[in-house]
This record gives C-alpha cells, sequence and structure tokens, in this order.
C-alpha cells in the first residue's frame, strides 16, 4: 500500500511531536522527583512512556507500509519549573498542540482518500479527548484544593493515585 509524500511527511512530524512530549515530560517528571512532588514525578514518568508508545505506533504504521519512518533529533527540554501548576498548564498546552496536529491529519487523509491512515488515526483521535480532559481535570483541583502547601500535596497524593492506576504502556 501506498501512501503520499504529504501524508508521510506530517506522520513523521508527529513521530518527532510524540517524541518532543515524551521529553518534555521526562524533564518534567526528573523536576518534580528533585522538587519533592513524588505523586506528580510518578505521573510524568508514566506519561513520558506513554507517549514513547504513541511515537511507536506511528513508526510502526509508517514501515508496516514501507513508507520508512524517520527518527528525529530532539530538542532539549527545560530543566527548570516554576511551579507544578505551570508544569500542568504547560502540558495541557502540549496536548492541545498534538491533537491540532492529529486533527490536521485527519484532514489531510480524508481530502487524499487514504481510507487506511484515516483509519488509523481514529485511535489517536480517541486518545487526545482523554489526554486533554486529564490535564484539565489536574487543573481544576488548584481551584478547588487551593494553592497553598497542603492543597498541592493533595493534588500530588491524587497524582500518586492517577500513576499507580494508569496501566503499563502497550505497544
Ligand atoms: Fe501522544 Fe499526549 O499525546
Amino acid at each position: 500500500m501506498k501512501i503520499s509524500t504529504k501524508m508521510k511527511k506530517t506522520l513523521n512530524d508527529q513521530v518527532a511531536l510524540e517524541a518532543s512530549a515524551s521529553n518534555n515530560y521526562l524533564a518534567m517528571a526528573s523536576w518534580c522527583e528533585v522538587t519533592g512532588y513524588q505523586g506528580a514525578a510518578n505521573y510524568f514518568y508514566a506519561q513520558s512512556d506513554e507517549e514513547r508508545t504513541h511515537l511507536l505506533k506511528v513508526v510502526h504504521y509508517l514501515n508496516a507500509l514501507g513508507a520508512v519512518a524517520t527518527i528525529p533529533a530532539i530538542k532539549s527540554p527545560a530543566s527548570s519549573y516554576k511551579s507544578l501548576e505551570g508544569i500542568i498548564k504547560t502540558a495541557l498546552k502540549n496536548e492541545q498542540t498534538v491533537t491540532a496536529a492529529i486533527h490536521k491529519m485527519v484532514e489531510i487523509a480524508q481530502k487524499e482518500k487514504d481510507h487506511s491512515t484515516y483509519a488509523f488515526l481514529e485511535w489517536f483521535v480517541n486518545e487526545q479527548v482523554q489526554e486533554e480532559t486529564k490535564f484539565e481535570t489536574i487543573l481544576q483541583k488548584f481551584d478547588l484544593l487551593g494553592r497553598d502547601k497542603l492543597g498541592i500535596n493533595e493534588i500530588d497524593k491524587f497524582l500518586a493515585v492517577e500513576a499507580s492506576a494508569s496501566p503499563e504502556p502497550a505497544v
């Protein structure tokens, strides 16, 4: 099966976007770990792994079609962050960017009548709804529980529970 050059390029761009997300979440996890937010650290380590499974899905898809995935260089992530709330806001923004990129790919697949890629992307469309909701829910906690030390500690505990509930990433 063949995909267009344009479709191949956008899928490869998506590999880079997912790789960058994985790297950013790894940096966030590391910062949380040294700052004492153990629950958030676990949460972001798991999130980083999850992003890697997303990029692998695209790599496998491209390779299965004989289109050959391009493994990208990744830009250095931030090494320091201002606050846990700031991290969650950045994560939500990142997910919104990924959602927009996926929707754009869906539009290209539709336009090109590339039914295979269209079907492949359906999983990502649904996944992004969950990804954005996850971070919106965490952000809401800052209003509900507060931004003082006790509030942040409760949010960290919430993230610890979420991290332990998240399934092992499967590729
Ligand atoms: Fe791979 Fe969080 O989107």
